[in-house]
Parts: structure tokens; sequence; C-alpha cells
């Protein structure tokens, strides 16, 4: 087994990465992987050097949005092993996507391909153990060439690059996160807001800059129907643990089927014997009830919610119990806690599983 090249030997602009300062931003590494599907056919891909993209003026990606991304995160494990968490689940969403906007799909093959080439020629750039730094992968399948008419492109690209990365919200580790419900809607019932499509992001910008000029993290969207169901965050699913101690998330047609709330919630279910519920919560009807809050995804990891801005004020999560203690010292619930330390050491190779989730390469 090889070992990944450790340490700090990575410099940007001839200074030294200090992994423990990354934050999610992109940093240029050596080589990506790039595949073009012609003619009806993909060919073999290959890693390239350059960053970046030469594309034609009249590219679909670029005037109707017909392009599709996905984000996974390789990981070095304590004894050097560089890791995947289900990316096949990865493959899965990205071939959903290429279906709803008439894209040809990424074969597993090609995919898992492309991700592993382009982690493993890059492994010098995979954050040590320990650092709570890890390598984000960021797989992306575009139309291009020249098209005018509302129709899809005749040539795409797969295109599978990295880059290092911090904690996605601020603070590093399990800290508590806060939500504003945005008065803009993210997704229509019918639309695509359970495809990871460029288009629901582009509408989103605005909402999560409000959000912020706030004081919030992150926006939280209810259902763009009625206003009343929560949907999802801007770029993480929402957990909530209710007083009776069951774990439920929404169910709506309009969020990202989330590969982290996916694993959380079967985690809590197997590990933590708790009830678990995929269904509608009303965020006014129900909010009292909740003990605990969070937003998960690959990026926001698990981040517990502290509290949520609504109906002109700030909401705390059960602030009887758990309110105080937040405020004052960035308390965790204690499911939060244990659901986080199960699926980071999972991620990490620290605890053992037999789901078969965990995708070494390298090997
Ligand atoms: C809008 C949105 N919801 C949820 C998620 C979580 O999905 P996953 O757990 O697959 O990363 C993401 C991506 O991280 C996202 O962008």
């Amino acid at each position: 087994m090889q070992a990944v090249t450790r340490g700090m030997e990575k410099k940007i602009g001839g200074k030294a990465l200090n992994w423990a300062e990354l934050g999610f931003e992109y940093i240029r590494t050596d080589l990506r992987f790039s595949a073009r599907w012609r003619d009806g056919q993909w060919d073999e891909g290959r890693l390239i050097d350059s960053e970046i993209m030469s594309l034609h003026e009249g590219s679909p990606a670029l005037h109707y949005a017909q392009e599709c991304f996905e984000g996974l995160k390789a990981q070095c494990a304590r004894d050097g092993r560089v890791l995947l968490f289900r990316p096949e689940l990865n493959s899965e969403r990205m071939n959903q996507a290429a279906g709803r906007l008439l894209m040809p799909e990424v074969p597993i093959e090609l995919f898992l391909r492309g991700v592993e080439a382009a982690v493993w020629e890059n492994r010098a750039w995979i954050p040590p153990f320990g650092s709570g730094a890890n390598l984000y992968v960021r797989p992306m399948l575009i139309g291009v060439g020249g098209n005018l008419g509302l129709m899809p492109a005749k040539e795409f690209e797969f295109r599978v690059f990295v880059s290092p990365v911090g904690p996605y919200y601020k603070q590093a580790g399990l800290a508590p996160i806060t939500l504003a419900v945005s008065a803009m809607d993210r997704a229509a019932p019918h639309g695509t807001g359970n495809f990871k499509v460029g288009a629901n992001y582009a509408g989103g910008l605005l909402a999560t800059r409000t959000a912020r000029q706030q004081g919030a993290s992150e926006a939280l969207y209810l259902d763009a129907a009625e206003n009343r169901y929560i949907d999802e965050a801007g770029s993480a699913n929402i957990l909530a643990v209710t007083r009776d101690g069951s774990l439920i998330t929404p169910r709506s047609a309009a969020v990202l089927p989330g590969v982290t709330r996916r694993s959380i919630m079967q985690l809590a279910a197997d590990r933590l014997n708790m009830p678990t519920a995929e269904r509608p919560i009303d965020l006014r009807e129900e909010f009292d009830d909740f003990a605990e809050m969070g937003a998960c995804g690959t990026a926001a990891v698990l981040s517990p919610i502290a509290r949520i801005w609504f109906d002109g004020a700030w909401q705390v999560i059960n602030r009887r119990e758990l309110g105080n203690k937040i405020h004052g010292a960035g308390v965790v619930g204690p499911i939060m806690q244990e659901l986080y330390d199960l699926l980071v050491g999972i991620q990490q190779g620290e605890i053992a599983e037999d789901y078969g989730w965990i995708h070494a390469i390298g090997t």
C-alpha cells in the first residue's frame, strides 16, 4: 500500500500551505481529468495540466445552464490510505441530473476512473489525517460547442478537479451555525431542485447573500407552494431530533437527495436505535418540538443549528434546554455530537463499517 505524501510541502505563492487555516476556496492542484462526448460516445479521458477551459461562445452550458456537477471528499486515513465516501451515489446522482437536462450519462466506470485519477495524481495535496481539512472533489458535466437555439449541446465535457479545503462554515469541526428563512424560493415542486444542476445555485446566490447580511451562516428554504414546510439550506439538507427522540428529515420533491443525509439517517437507525422518518416538516408548527437541528452535506458535514430567523425574529432551537448554552459557549446537542462522531469516524476510516461505504483508492 502506498502512503500519501504528508506534511506541509505544498506551497502557494511561495508560502507553505497551512492545512489548519484552509477555508472552502479553490486552490489549484496539479492535474485534472477530462473526457469528451462526441458523435454519441465518450472518449477514454485523460489527465491534463491546465485549469483553463476554452469554450465555444455558443455553448449551452453558458447560455442555458446545461450543466450539472457533483461534490465529494477524499480523506487521508491514519494509515495513509486515501478514502472516498460512497462515490457510486455521486455517479448515480450525476446521471439522474444528466437525464433531466438531456445530457449523456457518464458511465460509472468513467466517473470513478476520473475521480480516482484526479485524487490519486494530486495526492500530495490531500491534507494529512487529523488536520481537519480534506480534498474536495468536483466532477462536472457541461454542454459545449456552438449552439444558438434552445437545444441540447452536441458535445459534452466531463471534468474532475480537486482542491484541498477546510470547513465550509467558518468555524472548524462541529460548531453551531445559524439559518435565515429566505423570502426567495429555491426550487419549484416539479422543477429541478432534486438535481444537482448549476441553475439551482445561481438562483440561490442572492438568497445566501441576504441571509449573510442578516447575520446567518446560510439561507433556509421553505417549500415554494405553501411557504410552510422545510425544504433545505442553500448547500445542505436539514435534520431535526424531536423531543421524543426521533430523527426526521424533510420529504420534498424539491430537495437534493444528499449522500450525507441518507448516511446519517441510516446510522441513526442502525447504531443509535433511533426511530427515523422522512416526512413533510412544518417549520412553524413543529419548531418548538425540536430538541436539536442540524444541516448536513459533503461540505457542511453535520453542522448543528443554533437558531433560525423566521417571522421577523431569531428563534432559538430548544431554548429551554440548550438555548442559553448554545448562545454562551457554542454547546452542541448530544445527538448531533454522536452522529457527527460516527459519520466522520467512518469517513476517516477510524470506525469500522460493513455497509461498503468506504472506497479506498491507490491500494
Ligand atoms: C442544495 C444542497 N442540498 C444538500 C446537499 C448535501 O448533499 P450531499 O450530502 O450529497 O453532499 C448539497 C451538497 O452538498 C447541496 O448543494
